[in-house]
């Protein structure tokens, strides 16, 4: 996506610092008044003394240009804290902007976008975008204040003069523009390839145990540091520019110098213009060079800025395509489950430009009724991930639809609804915190979270961790097993007291022993409930009200246990593999 002006949308963010932000530029203001009138106090001294004036009069002069050097610099500091200070507000908003948006986006979202890439957004380019919002417009309003008042100074002095020394300076614009332009593509350029490297890195980190198993780390350190030199590359060629336009900015100014030393300088001789004017007037021109060299600094901050802030607005200007209806219906609170129907759903992933979709589910149509709880079981890839996260609307099917007691999924309020789902997706997620916060994640009370435990089997393993429900987990805590996991997770789920329970192959990592007690335990916490439990492994679901078979995204058959097993089809002889298996394992 490209952005026209992105800069512009940083605006609305300066509002609520409005008041700093005059505040500070006209303190900018004030501080270049008081320095510029330094080499005027100069210029008096300078003629005083020529006019051999009294030594008290020197004094006074110079103790009035000491004075004005210290006051400008007061102002400085204290304009310098606050544009500082807002531009360090501005990265806090649009930070909690994008995680805001981020977290607002729909998997699909995700699916598309690389985490690293996602985190150099959110770090590099946010700070690139600061550097514009605060840095950059202070020193363009040094170089806009400071670069006039010189020219006042010079223009009180001879105009003719000024006109001359700033002649060179036509070629200014010119080159700035080509320069800013250049500077735009080059570090967009930059920063796309960090987000690579930022992909890289946050891969190989996660990944690490496969990297190590399969003895990759040296051809991923290749691959790493091949990036990391075209980085480099890249990174050069943004130098080149910058290098370029600050001598050529230098060089202006320079010329600038030399038709002062020289017309100047005859025009002191001549008399036109008196020593101590001259001298000041090679002062002014020195204030000037240093506002013109920032505008080269101005111009690479802002094209930084500008390109990071397109990258920002990739993520602020996406927008969620699963989100609650304008007018949502309710749902009456319920003690006894949801009516779950499944009426001819079809469910693709979205397309690759012009392919076209991959159907992963087709023509399903069931009905789960209120406190039933039905199976899902199929060969892996079948489509059961998919069906069940179709139920929270992680995704939105483009055929059919699904009720809720008779009402469409997309006619319900989305956040209403989750709340009253209990899920447990196939690859259990737990965060870096105490086991007693996870397990209370998204709970509305702390007071279903042991009970939850008990349930899920977890409530001897939580006796025997060293902390307890305070043990913390992931990095700066211990690592439970896949089974552990996975009982974490449908603690979790179950802690919140679902209507409806959802869950993915969520015990296909619990031994068979434990799959059994814990299914024993849920069948009295499910009474009330309605549940989905999607297994591969057909005796998680051998208890299920009835089982749905899918092959291929399509219900190839359903019922109960027995109807199927009396069948002989597709179950039975998924149920007689299984049975086999087993007899082998444990032979
Ligand atoms: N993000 C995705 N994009 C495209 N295809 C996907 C995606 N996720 C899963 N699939 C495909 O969808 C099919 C069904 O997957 P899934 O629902 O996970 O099956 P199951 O849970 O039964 O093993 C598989 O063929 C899988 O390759
Ligand atoms: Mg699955």
């Amino acid at each position: 996506m490209t952005h026209r002006r992105p800069l512009r949308r940083l605006l609305p963010y300066y509002r609520p610092y409005r008041a700093k932000m005059v505040t500070g530029l006209s303190l900018t203001v004030v501080s270049y008044a008081f320095s510029t009138a330094g080499p005027w106090f100069l210029q008096q001294a300078v003629d005083a003394f020529m006019r051999k004036a009294p030594t008290a009069r020197i004094w006074l002069l110079v103790g009035g240009m000491v004075g004005v050097a210290l006051a400008g610099g007061f102002f400085r500091f204290l304009m310098r804290q606050l544009l500082n200070s807002v531009s360090r507000w501005i990265e806090y908003d649009l930070r909690n902007d994008l995680f805001g948006r981020l977290e607002a986006l729909d998997a699909a979202y995700f699916a598309r976008h690389r985490t690293g890439d996602l985190m150099a957004r959110l770090t590099n380019d946010l700070s690139a975008v600061r550097m514009a919002a605060g840095p950059a417009v202070m020193y363009l309003t040094n170089t806009i204040a400071g670069g006039t008042f010189a020219l006042l100074f010079m223009l009180r002095i001879d105009a003719r003069l000024t006109l001359i020394a700033l002649l060179p300076m036509i070629l200014l614009p010119i080159s700035m523009i080509w320069l800013g332009r250049a500077i735009h593509h080059r570090f967009e350029a930059v920063q796309d390839h960090f987000g690579r490297m930022a992909t890289m890195a946050q891969e190989n980190i996660s990944g690490v145990r496969v990297v190590r198993a399969y003895r990759q780390e040296e051809p991923e350190a290749g691959r790493f540091a091949a990036l990391g030199e075209e980085y480099l590359r890249k990174q050069m060629r943004l130098a080149t520019l910058y290098g370029m336009m600050h001598p050529s900015f230098q060089m202006l100014a320079g010329l600038g110098s030399v038709v002062v030393l020289g017309l100047g300088g005859a025009l002191a001789i001549r008399g036109t213009i008196s020593v101590g004017a001259f001298v000041a007037f090679g002062l002014y021109l020195g204030m000037l060079t240093w506002p013109l060299i920032a505008l080269g600094f101005v111009i690479n901050l802002f094209q930084r800025g500008a390109a990071s802030m397109g990258r920002l607005l990739d993520i602020l200007d996406a927008a969620p395509d699963i989100v609650s209806p304008a007018a949502p219906r309710g749902l009456p609170p319920t003690a006894a489950g949801r009516t779950l129907e499944f009426r001819r759903v079809g469910f693709h992933y979205p397309a690759a430009n012009g392919a076209a979709p991959r159907w992963i589910l087709r023509d399903v149509s069931f009905t789960v009724p209120a406190g039933a709880t039905v199976g899902i079981v199929g060969a892996t890839g079948s489509g059961k991930s998919a069906l069940l996260d179709l139920v929270p609307r992680l995704f939105d099917p483009q055929e059919g639809e699904i009720l809720v007691d008779g009402v469409p999924l997309r006619e319900l309020d989305l956040d209403a609804w989750r709340r009253e789902i209990g899920y447990v997706p196939q690859e259990s997620f737990l965060f870096s915190d105490s086991i007693g916060a996870n397990l209370a994640y998204g709970a509305a009370d702390g007071s279903t979270r042991d009970w939850a435990a008990s349930v899920a089997q977890l409530a001897s393993t939580i006796e025997a961790l060293p902390d307890r429900y305070d043990t913390m987990l992931g990095e700066r805590g211990i690592n439970l097993s896949g089974g552990q996991k996975q009982r974490a997770a449908l603690a979790r789920a179950l802690a919140r007291t679902p209507s409806v329970v959802l869950l993915d192959d969520a015990l296909s990592a619990v031994d068979t022993q434990t799959e059994a007690e814990i299914l024993e335990a849920l069948r009295t916490t499910l009474a009330g409930r309605t549940a989905l439990i999607a297994s591969h492994r057909v005796s998680a679901i051998r208890d299920a009200t009835f089982t749905v078979v899918l092959d291929e995204g399509r219900v190839v058959e359903q019922g109960a246990h027995d109807t199927l097993i009396a069948a002989g089809g597709r179950y039975w002889s998924l149920l007689n593999r299984q049975q086999l298996e087993e007899s082998l394992e444990t032979a």
